[in-house]
């Protein structure tokens, strides 16, 4: 065993270490348990028992590879590190899994739903988490999606710091999170921005995207084979360390790069992109968008007409990140994905892409709703193209869930924003998590209220890394958090149906067989009619358990269930309330009368119900 080797085991397991000093006290049903410190209810620190602090047992010092120690201090580091390993029980790898057409993402072997938050760009830092942890305590978010960057994870050519993934994966133990990793690397919003200053300082070796005047954009070009190489040399060393660091999987999956492609309705036009852009379609690409093949073989501008910039682009860039992708994948094969900049799927047009009528808008630049295809053949080893949903209106937003919700493609929502009530529909669309973007208490009161522009100048991530940004989700999150695992579950197997509310229509009726649901908005009396709340903002699950008994839970409206034979009258023959705990309903209390009399309301605060029915 080399020094290097023995080291590494050190510092992976220095997190397992601390984990062992601590007992279990959260009530985050967190099923990669290892002991934590208690949590504070205020969302402050957790305050470290038996007189240890997990955070200061975190590998906060460099986890750089140190060369000359002496064997025997390497001897002893090497038993102690065994000896810890030994005590990390090694978890299954999570991975997504389809039956029936519907997906999960199982984590110990069950499905799990991932409710997630993701932190502001710049708050990945170890002396920023303190700001990370009391915000998803906050929000009850069972799941942090927080980014590695580059530019930190290597700051020399081939030297890689792990010590910020590692305070990373301890802190996040040590307050019973999952995580997400979000790769910042070649592309982070179509941009080089996190390219490591060794790269930056030489653009003529790491290239940039160059316009139709040979101008060099910012935005690199997916045919630079340095930087590949680069990228998908560091991302294998990330993943390389996470198998080796994470046996609790507390990462469950990876994100590769960030929004990539280019804005605008460009592409590289390097002589190597445009040999290419004048040469063949190659036949996959064909095949996957259903454009007929023929000979002699058409070039991009002929298939794709004015879609072709973008459908080559998307090409180009999608080859590149999936070897990045499957470089890492080889090594460690935890989920990975990339994430759709929200103009992409709001701007392109749809499957008819290869018979284009207009000129098409694009302003962003990958991975558009009808490129989705082409992703799909070039980058095989990325498992999800996920949409960052920021659509504020129903429509815009079931749109894009619709779109990225394939028979290929699980749908997950990385990046979001807007009405919590939208969780909902995610939820009806089957999806495997939902993370709304900026959760942090990076920037309370950084903008004095005074200052401010009017509320609806600001855009929607102004408000971010601010309690008054975070508060909104709260609720939702309460009510799923203790029962996320159920959640997932049920919705895996079919048996879950969820709806929001949409604007112009008060009613809308779920199908169970026997039983219709009805979720209705604005009813204000007992046996009143909805005529929809002041602004749309309901919304509701329900589940059916057992041929006559439902799980209901949601937010203003009213549920109600109507049996499908015309001639039978519904009767609640039992509606409790009560929670989840360790998977098991627990009973609080029988709802009638007031409370059950018109149909099943709820309002603001987060209510579970098990409903059973039967008629007369
Ligand atoms: C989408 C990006 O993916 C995020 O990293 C962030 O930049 C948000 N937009 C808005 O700030």
């Amino acid at each position: 065993m080399t020094f290097r080797t023995l080291l590494s085991f050190l510092l992976i397991c220095s997190p397992a270490l601390a984990g062992h000093r601590h007992r279990r006290t959260s009530r985050r049903p967190w099923a990669g348990a290892e002991p934590v410190s208690a949590k504070p209810s205020d969302g402050s620190q957790p305050r470290p028992l038996c007189g240890h602090s997990a955070l200061h047992s975190v590998p906060l010092r460099k986890g750089r590879i140190v060369r000359g120690t002496s064997g025997c201090l390497a001897l002893v580091f090497g038993f102690t590190a065994l000896a810890a390993v030994a005590q990390v029980k090694e978890r299954p790898v999570p991975r997504l899994v389809k039956k029936d057409g519907r997906w999960a993402l199982f984590v110990d072997d069950a499905p799990y739903f991932i409710l997630g938050a993701q932190v502001n760009n710049s708050s990945g830092w170890p002396a920023l988490l303190p700001k990370v942890w009391p915000a998803m305590e906050f929000m009850d978010a069972n799941t942090v999606e927080i980014p590695v960057y580059w530019e930190q994870f290597e700051p020399q050519p081939g030297e890689y710091d792990y010590s910020v993934v590692d305070a990373l994966l301890a802190q996040a133990r040590t307050h019973r999170l999952h995580l997400v990793l979000l790769w910042f690397a070649t592309w982070k919003n179509g941009n080089p921005h996190y390219i490591p200053e060794w790269m930056k300082l030489a653009p003529e070796r790491y290239t940039h995207v160059v316009d139709g005047n040979g101008i060099p954009v910012d935005s690199p070009s997916p045919f630079c084979a340095a930087s590949l190489d680069a990228d998908a040399k560091a991302f294998a060393a990330l993943m390389r360390h996470l198998k080796a660091a994470d046996a609790q999987r507390t990462v469950l999956m990876v994100q590769v790069e960030n929004e990539p492609g280019t804005g605008g309705n460009l592409r590289d036009h390097s002589p190597e992109a445009q040999k290419l852009f004048d040469g063949p379609v190659p036949d996959d690409v064909l095949k996957a968008m259903h454009a007929p093949s023929r000979a002699p073989s058409p070039n991009w501008r002929d298939v794709f007409g004015p879609d072709a910039e973008v459908c080559f682009h998307n090409w180009s860039v999608a080859r590149y990140i999936g070897q990045v992708a499957a470089a890492g994948k080889a090594v460690y094969p935890l989920p990975l994905y990339v994430n759709a900049a929200p103009g992409t799927h709001r701007c392109a047009v749809l499957p008819e892409s290869v018979h284009p009528g207009a000129p098409t808008r694009y302003e962003d630049g990958a991975p558009s709703d009808n490129v989705v295809p082409i992703w799909k053949i070039a980058a095989p080893a990325l498992d999800m193209i996920s949409p960052d949903d920021y659509a504020t209106d129903s429509a815009g937003y079931i749109r894009a869930l619709a779109i990225y919700r394939r028979g290929d493609n699980a749908l997950y929502v990385p990046e979001t924003g807007g009405s919590p009530r939208f969780f909902f529909f995610a939820l009806g669309h089957g999806a495997i998590g939902f993370s709304p973007f900026g959760v942090d208490f990076t920037r309370i009161k950084a903008i004095p209220d005074a200052a401010r522009p009017k509320e609806e100048l600001l855009t929607p991530w102004a408000r971010t890394g601010t309690k008054e940004f975070v508060a909104p989700f709260a609720p939702t999150y309460a009510l799923i958090a203790p029962m996320a695992r159920e959640i997932a579950r049920l919705n895996f197997e079919g048996k879950l149906q969820a709806v929001a509310e949409e604007q112009g229509t008060p009613t809308q009726t779920l199908r169970f067989g026997a039983w219709d649901a009805t979720v209705s908005y604005g009813v204000w009396t007992r046996y009143g009619h909805p005529a929809g709340n002041p602004q749309p903002m309901g919304g509701a699950l329900v589940a059916q358990l057992k041929d006559n008994q439902f799980l209901v839970a949601g937010f203003y409206c009213r549920v109600d269930f109507r049996a499908a034979a015309p001639d039978k009258r519904r009767q609640f023959l039992r509606v409790e309330e009560g929670t989840y705990k360790d998977g098991v309903f627990k009973f609080i209390r029988l709802l009638n009368g007031d409370q059950t009399d018109g149909g099943l309301d709820f309002s603001s605060e987060p209510l579970v119900l098990r409903v059973s029915v039967t008629t007369y």
